[in-house]
């Protein structure tokens, strides 16, 4: 099985519909280790009692971003994570620690990229105006949130909605979307072509 290593900031929700997804036999990895670069993360609170080793690697303790990142690098290497996982990992990486892991990072975004990059996604959506909006699974290059994409699902933007009714919607889908990305990467179906990922038949 993939071993892959969970970066997360906050919620951890991504986290909770990958977790589900192997408990329920359709995704076929192992949760090597889950870092959060925030001491105050509830995603460490809902790893408490599980068996998935959980780490905090603060920002804060390291005087700049490549110190953090040898650090968040050398964690995953000696879980011996093949694919770093981004779910609401809410920090720039820098170009060494994409290049250590070239191809083998994955996040997932609150938008129909390349719409809405960056922080707010949902609001932004709101605010511009869209009829449509949805979420993104992609992977990660230097940019911000600009690398090949693997799967999108949109999700209607209503009247009435709110920037919490709008999230809420989009987080729906995305908790279905990252499971089958990541389950699609396990089983070798993602073939790139430049930007372009395509998905192998069965
Ligand atoms: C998710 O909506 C994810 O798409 C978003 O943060 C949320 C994390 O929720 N990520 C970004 O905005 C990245 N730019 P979670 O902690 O409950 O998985």
């Amino acid at each position: 099985k993939t071993v892959i290593g969970v970066l997360a900031s906050g919620r951890g929700s991504n986290l909770q519909a990958i977790i589900d997804a192997i408990e329920a036999g359709r995704l076929a990895v192992t949760v090597g280790v889950v870092i959060s670069d925030n001491p105050e993360a509830n995603v460490l609170k809902r790893l408490a009692g599980s068996d998935i080793p959980a780490v905090c690697i603060d920002r804060r303790q390291f005087a700049c971003r490549q110190d953090f990142e040898a650090a968040v690098a050398e964690e995953l290497n000696v879980r011996h994570v093949e694919l770093v996982v981004l779910a609401g990992f809410m920090r720039i990486l820098g170009r060494y620690f994409i290049d250590r892991f070239a191809g083998k990072i994955m996040n997932i975004h609150p938008s129909l990229l390349p719409a809405f990059p960056g922080e707010n996604a949902q609001l932004q959506a709101l605010q511009y105006g869209v009829k449509v909006s949805g979420c993104t699974v992609h992977f990660v290059d230097e940019g911000m949130d600009t690398g090949p994409i693997i799967l999108q699902e949109a999700v209607p933007v209503m009247e009435d909605d709110t920037e919490e009714t709008l999230s809420e919607r989009i987080l729906h889908a995305e908790h279905i979307l990252y499971p089958r990305a990541l389950a699609l990467y396990c089983e070798g179906r993602l073939c790139m072509d430049g930007r372009r990922v395509y998905i192998k038949k069965e």
